[in-house]
């Protein structure tokens, strides 16, 4: 079955005429970047987040480096971060010109206190919890250790626009948070992220490192480096279809969460030998993703692409062990919770625009597969 048979996919936008008309008007008119489309972005998902600034860069990789640069990072500083997260994170690390030093995780997937005191050196600076999944970090004990010990704290909230920790938007806790665009809780159709921050100085900052190191993006000192930075602006259309998308985002992560209600119940009944997402009470998850723990994870997958469903792996290989990494994780042995949820996790499809039916349609055949 090719990837277009599927009849229930993990992502599905349905661009509707609003999108399609916003297109047409961004591209009838200049600038088609850094304009009025990517300033009211940052404004308006600042005012979501609760925050006083957003950075809009084009990705979310972009922020991260930008994040990390504007704040000084770089040679002899050691960056705390989980292995069981996406690429950019030590990639950034590394491009700022610092150590990644990689730990495992809690059982829920996330980094804690007491796993980041355990990898602390006089050399470490900052520290990223990631928001796995939608799932907010238990960020307050990281922030009072990150107090104590004079650390930066970026969030990585790439799953995460929508959750909120202790009634506070994922993204808006530590120093800086930043987000992405492409195809998470909402889609730019093509690559963005923004980071958001109550630091004006540090939005300034990366605002200036975004274009070349000018500090101005107009006026005279166009042309003008006061810094090294890199062009990581994102063109007008992208942001213009965030916004529209922004004012859609309440309503998808109800979808989802509804969705993660009705899978756990189903499976849950079910009597599934699978380990099901939890939430502690301190969370509103934002459900991005759907994500079990499942044995015979490989086999599960294959028959349910036979009935035409398309599941993810997020993610199949864990940092430590990818060879880009490895001579920063000198102990592959110490990853014992990320190496198995690496082997089990599996990221069922659950977007806004899936029905119930298809949810139980889903859950009935990861029913089924064990029952065989
Ligand atoms: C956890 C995490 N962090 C960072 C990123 C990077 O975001 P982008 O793809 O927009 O660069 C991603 C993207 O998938 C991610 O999943």
């Amino acid at each position: 079955m090719t990837t277009a048979e599927l009849r229930i996919k993990t992502r599905l936008v349905v661009i509707d005429e609003e999108v399609r008309k916003t297109v047409l008007e961004v591209l009838e008119r200049t600038p088609y970047y850094a304009g009025p489309e990517t300033a009211a972005f940052e404004a308006e998902l600042a005012a979501y987040c609760g925050v006083r600034r957003g950075v809009a860069a084009n990705s979310g990789t972009s922020c991260l480096l930008l994040a990390l640069l504007a704040r000084g990072i770089g040679r002899g500083d050691e960056v705390i971060l989980p292995s069981n997260t996406f690429v950019s994170v030590p990639e950034c690390v590394l491009f700022a010109g610092a150590t990644p030093i990689f730990t495992d995780v809690e059982s829920d997937g996330n980094l804690s206190r007491a796993i980041v005191e355990r990898h602390l050196s006089p050399r470490t600076r900052a520290v990223i919890p990631v928001h796995m999944f939608g799932h907010p970090v238990d960020m307050d004990p990281i922030i009072d250790l990150a107090r104590e010990r004079g650390l930066y704290v970026i969030e990585d909230a790439a799953h995460a626009l929508g959750a909120r920790y202790k009634g506070r938007r994922a993204g808006s806790l530590g120093h800086v948070g930043f987000f992405s665009f492409a195809g998470k809780s909402i889609t730019v159709c093509g690559q963005a992220g923004m980071a958001v921050t109550n630091d004006a100085a540090l939005a300034d900052a990366m605002a200036g490192l975004r274009v070349h190191g000018w500090d101005q993006e107009v006026g005279n000192v166009w042309h003008v480096a006061e810094r090294v930075g890199l062009n990581l602006r994102t063109s007008e259309l992208h942001p213009a279809i965030g916004r529209v998308h922004l004012r859609r985002l309440d309503g998808w992560t109800e979808t989802r969460a509804s969705h993660a209600t009705r899978y756990t119940a189903r499976l849950s009944a079910g009597g599934a030998p699978v380990v099901l997402p939890t939430t502690r009470p301190d969370q509103e998850p934002g459900w991005l993703h759907y994500v079990i723990r499942a044995p015979r994870r490989d086999a599960l997958r294959a028959f349910l692409r036979d009935e035409g469903i398309e599941t993810g792996v997020h993610y199949p290989v864990p940092l430590h062990l990818q060879p880009a990494f490895q001579a920063f994780a000198p102990d592959p042995s110490a990853f014992p919770v990320t190496d198995a949820m690496a082997a089990e996790m599996l990221t069922l499809p659950s977007h806004p625009w899936m029905s119930d039916h298809d949810v139980d349609v889903v859950a009935d055949a990861v029913l089924s597969f064990y029952r065989r």
